[in-house]
């Protein structure tokens, strides 16, 4: 297994993970929702034709196939069986998605008032959220007690307070679980590890305020603590961040056991699963995963001499990522010449780092292909690049592209449900794309396209 973060060695223009394609018109499978295929060159998703979904609602859009997320969530139920799944909203939430999470059978993690607000508005049962973040305001803490959330992730000694101030005052016992950090470098980007010491997730285990946070809530009347846990980052293929997290976290567990007499009945591994964004990845399918970490977990607590608790993880990218893609089209081709000779073909889109904002932010890599005909031209190394004025708005840095590519072609990105939508913004007052869900030949916009109006909403004048 591998990942798309590790650095990566150039030849000429491109990396050498990226191959000249045998096909530059066929799909790479793994990259892409399980109903996509080419039909004449054509892209089709959903059974329907991707520009016959486009000509509806305009470009940019996302393409959710509602069959491939559902599948994926069932993969992470089933192959986790007998954990709690919570699919982390933060990776792109609507009601409709919602709706089909818990249609699943899975729990949903929210991570802000406003997640909560649209898992509530889909109807999804209070008792089966998870509440995160680590500045949750009173008011947010209150409208969450409220609610009858089943568990509020504590993530520090005022929250804890707050947690526990809010649920006297409303008369009940709110469960808990503790954030640690198991002190882990995850082999990801920097500002998507969240388990090595030095940033702002959790209890440091290290330090002894992870126990000493047990021991609070413990001793809280108004609280009930439910367990620790534990998310060491995103974009993970290798389960050895997991075995050393559940390692320390399960000593933690037995310690509070040993010295506080309590027996925490459950344990929460997080998410971070790792999928597929260019022919680079090699993903771990969920049953894999849950063998691996259900052995790491089961011997270390042999190990401990403690029963293993029941235990939850919150996958969100794995779910959503791949059952997502971004179509846009092709507003102008330039050749740009670059040192030593060789050529770049710089396609530029009418989207961008306003739809997906991960290869500015993390220098994340995708890939992409020609979707609205075949070409029989010669493939060229080609950079994707949006419209806003940044040279760092890059869609695609790499990729094959036909060499007659050109204006009024519509390209689709695979792999962008995750982290796309959701972080999308109005930079250059640029209006967020909708999103459309496809399934068994019929379309669905879930997300509209924002309008004019919408922007100026906000605008006092
Ligand atoms: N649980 C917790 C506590 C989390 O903080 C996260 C992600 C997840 C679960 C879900 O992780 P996933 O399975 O989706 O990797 N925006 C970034 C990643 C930051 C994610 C923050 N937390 C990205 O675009 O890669």
């Amino acid at each position: 297994m591998s990942s798309h973060l590790s650095p990566g060695s150039f030849t000429g223009t491109s990396p050498v993970w990226l191959r000249e394609p045998d096909d530059v018109n066929a799909l790479v499978p793994v990259l892409w929702s399980s109903t996509a295929e080419k039909i004449d060159g054509v892209l089709h998703i959903g059974g329907l034709s991707v520009p016959d979904v486009v000509a509806n609602v305009n470009t940019p859009a996302f393409i959710l196939d509602e069959d491939d997320f559902r599948a994926r969530a069932r993969a992470f139920r089933d192959g986790f069986a007998g954990y709690d799944v919570y699919y982390a909203g933060k990776a792109f939430l609507s009601i409709a998605v919602a709706r089909w999470v818990a249609e699943e059978g899975l729990f949903l993690d929210v991570c802000s008032d406003g997640e909560l607000t649209v898992a509530l508005r889909a109807g999804v049962d209070p008792a089966r959220i998870g509440y995160h973040g680590n500045n949750k305001s009173a008011m947010d803490l209150r409208r969450a007690v409220h609610e009858g959330v089943g568990r509020i992730i504590v993530d520090s000694f005022f929250e804890i307070e707050r947690v526990a101030d809010v649920a006297a005052q409303l008369g009940v016992v709110q469960p808990v679980m503790v954030r640690v950090t198991a002190g882990v470098e995850a082999h990801t980007h920097e500002f998507i590890a969240t388990a090595h010491e030095d940033q702002k997730f959790g209890f440091s285990i290290n330090s002894g305020d992870a126990f000493e946070a047990a021991r609070r809530v413990v001793e809280s009347g108004d609280l009930d603590l439910r367990g620790l846990h534990s998310h060491i980052g995103s974009q993970i293929f290798d389960t050895s961040g997991w075995e050393v997290a559940a390692r320390r976290v399960l000593a933690l567990h037995a310690r509070v056991d040993a010295e506080l007499g309590f027996v925490m009945p459950e344990l929460d591994l997080g998410g971070g699963f790792g999928i597929a964004y260019t022919t680079q990845d090699d993903p771990a399918d969920a049953s894999d995963l849950a063998q691996q970490i259900s052995t790491i977990v089961e011997s270390q607590c042999e190990a401990l001499g403690i029963e293993r608790p029941h235990l939850s993880i919150e996958p969100g990218r794995a779910i959503v990522g791949p059952a997502m893609c971004t179509v846009y089209t092709v507003g102008t081709v330039k050749q740009v010449s670059l040192d030593g000779g060789a050529e770049r073909t710089y396609v530029s889109v009418d989207g961008g780092m306003s739809d997906n904002i991960r290869p500015a932010l993390y220098d994340a890599d995708y890939s992409c292909t020609l979707a609205s005909r075949a070409s029989d031209a010669s493939p060229v190394i080609a950079r994707v690049v949006g419209k806003h004025c940044e040279s760092g708005d890059i869609v695609v840095k790499h990729e094959f592209l036909p060499g007659d590519v050109q204006p009024g072609d519509l390209v689709a990105v695979p792999s962008t449900g995750a982290y796309g939508r959701s972080m999308a913004s109005n930079y250059n007052h640029a209006l967020r794309p909708p999103v459309v869900a496809v399934k068994d030949g019929s379309s669905r916009v879930i997300v509209r396209r924002e309008t004019v109006d919408d922007l100026l909403a906000t605008d006092m004048g």
